[in-house]
């Protein structure tokens, strides 16, 4: 278990900046996630912390120790990449044996034949911790098989299994599911946080798929354009964004965001309905962000102030029905989230008034940053 802290680091590949002086601290033994869409540089970030890549400016310490300087084979971590890089012709008890041989055995003893014989008793130890990473993942009755005669989940696992081995002081994991099909991904989740826990290891996930970050994260920072925009847990990453681009990117079916316009007292309107609260800051345009299930469908005959709706698309999902329209037939559209039994007599259409809760709105300025309401309850 180990601490990876970043310090200042920064990369430029020619003219391209791809990571700007970026600082975080992954603690001992947590599952840290970076979320953020394709291009914005997690791969290089991970690369970096792996020591595949070299920062153009900064520090990654391990435990306190600047391993700048240090090779990828020497710092004791383990990566685990979307292609599964097995390799074809052995068996996966062979591949797990790999790392361990490249570190424990001389190059005699590596020989094919040879090496059995002569360093039995390590062989025989070696294969004892690759039969028991097997059991953990499940796969101790697939250690005779072939990568090809494997399943994508198997594969997966197998490839984790060849990482674990070495008993690494973090897993660092660059988009290992994408190559899974959607269901087996789900799954695999809660498989990794299982695994997790039972390793007790500091995992660092790279991936875009927000629904990933938020399953299986204890922490997870948002990366765009080369920056962490948040760092925060999923709870509070969700609930309590910091940025417009962090509030649209978490979050399926995504914040509907609409224009807002605020008085000289801090009284924000929207599309001429007003929304509760007051702004601390004084500004004059704003963002005004509703999650899907901040929205309610006025019960008949409530005068509430609300947005009158009209439903063009209703999406089903069992349990919830997502009610998609346009606001009073402008080009402002709306999610809202109901159930069936309530959506029944809304067919495509029908015409409503969408309420917002109170206290739900999410206030951003201009520059995407979110702006306080007086007396909002503080972050944490
Ligand atoms: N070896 C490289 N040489 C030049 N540009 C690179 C290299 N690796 C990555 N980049 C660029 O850096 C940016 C970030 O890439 P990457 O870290 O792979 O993003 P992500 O993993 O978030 O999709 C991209 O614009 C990419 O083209
Ligand atoms: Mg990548």
């Amino acid at each position: 278990m180990a601490s990876i802290t970043l310090n200042g680091i920064r990369k430029s590949f020619g003219d391209n900046e791809v990571l700007r002086t970026l600082d975080l601290e992954i603690r001992h033994g947590e599952f840290l996630t970076l979320v953020g869409p394709s291009g914005c540089g997690k791969s290089t970030l991970l690369r970096i912390i792996a020591g595949l890549e070299a920062q153009s400016a900064g520090d990654v310490l391990i435990d306190g120790r600047n391993v700048n300087d240090v090779r990828p084979s020497r710092r004791d971590l383990a990566m685990v990449f979307q292609s599964y890089a097995l390799y074809p012709h052995l068996t996966v008890a062979e591949n797990m044996l790999t790392p361990l041989k490249l570190r424990d055995l001389g190059f005699a003893e590596r020989l094919p034949i040879l090496g059995p014989l002569m360093a039995r008793s390590k062989y025989r130890e070696l294969y004892a911790q690759v039969r028991e990473a097997a059991e953990t993942l499940r796969i101790g009755d697939l250690l005779n098989r072939k990568p090809g005669q494997l399943s994508g989940g198997q594969r997966q696992r197998a490839a984790l299994g060849r990482a674990m081995v070495r008993k690494p002081v973090a897993f660092l994991m660059d988009e290992p599911l994408s190559n899974l099909d959607a269901a087996l991904r789900v799954h695999m989740r809660s498989e990794l946080a299982e695994l997790h826990l039972a390793l007790a290891t500091t995992f660092i996930y790279v991936t875009h798929d927000q629904a990933e970050a938020l399953t299986m994260s204890d922490r997870m920072a948002v990366m765009m354009g080369g920056e962490i925009l948040q760092l925060d847990s999923p709870e509070v990453m969700y609930a309590d964004p910091q940025d417009r681009r962090v509030a649209e990117f978490i979050g399926t079916p995504s914040i509907n965001i609409l224009p807002g316009e605020v008085d000289t007292h801090g009284h924000i309107s929207v599309l001429d309905v007003p929304i509760d609260g007051q702004l601390v800051e004084s500004a004059r345009r704003v963002s005004v962000g509703l999650r899907p299930e901040h929205l309610e469908v006025s019960s008949p005959g409530v005068p509430d102030a609300g947005f009158p709706f009209r439903v063009t698309h209703r999406e089903n999902l069992g349990a919830d029905m997502y009610l998609y329209g346009s606001v009073n037939d402008t080009e402002h559209r709306l999610i809202v989230r109901t159930t069936p039994a309530e959506a029944h007599d809304l067919p495509i259409g029908a015409e409503v008034l969408l309420v917002a809760r109170s206290g739900a709105a999410l206030i951003f300025g201009t520059d995407d940053r979110r702006l306080r309401m007086r007396d909002e309850a503080h972050p944490g």
